[in-house]
Order: structure tokens, then C-alpha cells, then sequence
């Protein structure tokens, strides 16, 4: 008899507190376990299942790719590698650029800060994050991430990585008092670091949402990419989590149009729907050049895998087939009306952010009027934790982290599904006791 439960080693949890069912299938936006109980997925699990589950043009292609050819190394060409960086450079729109495929979000975080270094010729070049950010677990990715859970394990200083205060505009660090002048302060903040430290290569941050749960003021995006080219320092916009439909638009930092345009940006978990590992860095031209005639000595025995890369291509398709960018903007600002609706009916909910797709974010406090956080970053009030198990018991998953509770449904869901998902957090969040 074996145990997952006594036996595999899981991610971010207590191993003694972990017992969740078994998952044996899905389909669109619900997965079901073993015990035959269906879950409507209103985070897409890992924020990552943007295609939903099971996608059947997905399951196809591994599916043919695997009855030509499962591999070959780097050293070697690959039909769908060359195809899905064609794919990718087309959306979008590095013209001349190269794609550098990695295994998932943490190790192209990774390789986008050695390219911008390489590039600029400063091969420990100072990068600059922010703090409350998450860019992955290897240790160069938690050295990039400004989260305070992984932050004891390593010593971003030794990674030559610098943290500047987020455009967290609700709690803005620099004490503004609105959205565009937190904007502007956070971009100054930026600066002054890049200012600071004459070997700078890159800024990397996301363009729109993520882990974190904090969305920039608009204005942010496009006024860091100019603080970043004045100064001839890259823009890396982790894109692993905002891509892929998921704010909007193919890639979130379009939205901004040129003005929004990065050096670099890194790929994964909607580039296969999350269905095959892989991930992804894109070049633009210029830092394509500068690295064309230099060595690298870098890569993974399983980059650019034929059996990830065929699944990409498939995926990419699947999002223009099904006009998935366009409908997750117009139900994801359907989602967003109805969570304000939710925040006049709940004093516990502080504050709604993101709509610009199927991302939003809804902050929860003690006060609305102080903004009293309702518990200490990052732990879980536990009429929080029971939210999410009653929500499982009503077959909806929801993810939280924190005071947050973070919804981003597969972008395949239906208007009934997800109608459904917000009904029955309003019955929950009128249900907790938030004292
Ligand atoms: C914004 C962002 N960057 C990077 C990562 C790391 O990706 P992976 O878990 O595939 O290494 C994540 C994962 O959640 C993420 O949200």
C-alpha cells in the first residue's frame, strides 16, 4: 500500500498538515478526485491551468509529438522548438529576438539575468526587484524574490540583487496618497537604486499581478522602462504568471503598447496550460546581438524539449482558436464589477484590485477604515482557512495566501461557472467571523 501522504516530500506546506485528496482528472474549469467529487478551479491551481484542464488539442499534440520523437539536446535541432519561438517572437513582436527555453518560471527568471548581464558585459551586474515579489524557489530566484518567507534561506547581496519598495498603492511604503503618486515614487525608488549602483544590468519585476497580490498603478510599468533605458539598464518583465491571457493580453506589459516594451521576458506556466513543463525566455533584437557571438555557458539537458515545445505550439493555437486573450478581458472586467459589488456588501474585504483579465485580487482587513491587516503577512486568519474549506466542500477551490484570497479561473470558464464560484463567496464571506 503506498501514501502520498507519508512519502512524497510536498511544496510549500507542513508536511504533517498536508492530506488533500487525490486528483485523477478534469475538464474545462473543474478537476475531480478520487472519491468522484467535482471542484470548480478558481485559481487555474498554481495560477498556471490558463487553458483549462485536460485541453484535448493539447493532450493531441504531446500525444503525436511523442509518437515521432521525445528528444533531443540543444546541441541538436527540434521541429517545435524552432516553431514555438517563431510563435513566441510573433506575439510578441521581438522582431529579430531569440527564445531561450528553460524547464519552468524560477530557472527562465534565472537565465533572463544572466542574458542581461552577458549582454552588458557585467557578469555580476547589480539586478533590481522589489520587495514582496516572488520570481521562484531555486536560490537565485529566491534571491530575486523580495518574499519575506524564503528571504532567511539566502542573502540577495551575494546574488548582487538589490530590493526597492513595491507600487503597492493600498499601503504605499512611501506614504502617497494616491495610485499615481505611489506610481511615481516606486519609480523613483527605482532610480535612485540603478543610480546607486553604476553596475546595474536589469530591473526585473512583473508588469500586472502576481504572487504577491499587489497590482501597480498604471502608470508604473511605462515610467519604470524609462528610468531603466535612460540609464541603458534592462527591463526584464517576469511575465510567468501575467502571460498568457491571464491580464488581458497575450503578454501584460502590451497593454502599455511600446511604452510597456521589455528587454527580456520570461515564460511558463500558461505557455502549456501548465499541461508539460517549460518555460521561456524571450530576447529582443538588441540583447540577441550582443550575445550572438559570445559563449554560453549555460542550459539544462532538457531545454527546449521537443515534447514541451510541440505542447506550446498546441497551446498557443488553442488561445487564438478559442479567442481566449479577448474573452478572458471581457469576463474578467464582468468578474471585477461583481467583487466590487462583493466589497460593498463585506466590511472585511479592504480592497479589490487587478480586472484587466480573469486576475484580481481582493485584500481583506480588520478595519476598513484604519486597513488593519486582518493578520500578519504571511499568515492565514483561520475564518480565512475555513473559507477555503467550506468553499472545497461547495466544490470550489479558491486560493489564498495571506489576507488574500486570489482568483484567476481558467480562462475556458463559464459565465454560469463562475457566477456560481462568486455566489458562493458571498454566502462564505457573510458566513465568517472576521473579529
Ligand atoms: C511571477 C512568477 N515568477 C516566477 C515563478 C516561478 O515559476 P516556477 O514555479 O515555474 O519556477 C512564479 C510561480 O508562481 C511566478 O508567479
Amino acid at each position: 500500500m503506498t501514501s502520498e501522504r507519508e512519502q512524497v516530500l510536498h511544496s510549500w506546506c507542513v508536511q504533517a498538515d498536508w492530506d488533500a485528496p487525490t486528483i485523477v482528472g478534469g475538464e474545462g474549469a473543474r478537476f475531480r478526485d478520487d472519491r468522484g467529487r467535482e471542484y470548480l478551479d478558481m485559481s487555474s491551481l498554481a495560477e498556471c491551468m490558463n487553458l483549462g484542464h485536460q485541453h484535448p488539442a493539447l493532450i493531441q499534440a504531446i500525444q503525436e509529438q511523442a509518437g515521432k520523437l521525445c528528444f533531443t539536446t540543444a546541441a541538436w535541432g527540434a521541429g517545435p522548438r524552432a516553431e514555438l519561438a517563431a510563435r513566441l517572437l510573433e506575439k510578441s513582436g521581438f522582431e529579430g529576438g531569440r527564445v531561450f527555453f528553460t524547464l519552468g518560471g524560477a530557472d527562465a527568471n534565472e537565465h533572463a539575468v544572466k542574458f542581461a548581464r552577458l549582454a552588458l558585459g557585467h557578469p555580476r551586474g547589480t539586478i533590481v526587484t522589489r520587495h514582496r515579489s516572488y520570481h521562484g524557489a531555486t536560490y537565485a530566484a529566491m534571491a530575486l524574490s523580495g518574499d519575506s518567507r524564503t528571504l532567511a534561506q539566502v542573502d540577495p547581496t551575494r546574488h548582487g540583487v538589490v530590493h526597492v519598495p513595491p507600487p503597492y498603492a493600498y499601503r504605499c511604503p512611501f506614504g502617497t496618497p494616491t495610485e499615481e503618486a505611489c506610481a511615481q515614487a516606486a519609480v523613483h525608488s527605482v532610480g535612485a537604486a540603478l543610480d546607486a549602483h553604476p553596475d546595474a544590468a536589469a530591473v526585473l519585476m512583473e508588469p500586472d499581478a502576481g504572487t504577491n497580490g499587489i497590482v501597480a498603478p498604471e502608470a508604473f510599468w511605462p515610467g519604470l522602462r524609462a528610468e531603466a533605458r535612460r540609464r541603458g539598464v534592462y527591463l526584464i518583465a517576469d511575465e510567468v504568471m501575467s502571460g498568457f491571457g491571464r491580464c488581458g493580453e497575450w503578454f501584460a506589459w502590451q497593454r502599455h503598447g511600446e511604452a510597456g516594451r521589455p528587454d527580456l521576458m520570461t515564460l511558463a506556466k500558461g505557455l502549456t496550460g501548465a499541461h508539460i513543463p517549460l518555460g521561456a525566455v524571450v530576447l529582443s533584437a538588441e540583447v540577441a546581438k550582443k550575445v550572438e557571438h559570445q559563449m554560453l555557458y549555460t542550459g539544462l539537458t532538457y531545454c527546449g524539449h521537443p515534447l514541451a515545445c510541440a505542447a506550446g505550439v498546441a497551446a498557443i493555437q488553442a488561445y487564438e482558436d478559442e479567442g481566449l486573450i479577448e474573452r478572458s478581458r471581457s469576463l474578467g472586467a464582468a468578474m471585477f464589477q461583481e467583487l466590487q459589488a462583493l466589497k460593498e456588501r463585506h466590511p472585511v474585504i479592504g480592497d479589490v484590485r487587478g480586472g484587466h483579465g480573469l486576475f484580481a485580487v481582493i485584500e481583506l482587513v480588520r478595519d476598513r477604515a484604519t486597513r488593519e491587516a486582518l493578520s500578519a503577512w504571511p499568515s492565514l486568519h483561520p475564518a480565512l482557512q475555513r473559507l477555503v474549506e467550506e468553499a472545497r466542500e461547495g466544490g470550489v477551490s479558491f486560493a489564498v495566501r495571506g489576507n488574500l484570497i486570489l482568483l484567476a479561473p481558467p480562462l475556458v470558464i463559464t459565465e454560469a461557472e463562475l457566477g456560481r464560484a462568486l455566489a458562493l463567496l458571498d454566502r462564505l464571506l457573510a458566513n465568517g467571523t472576521w473579529a
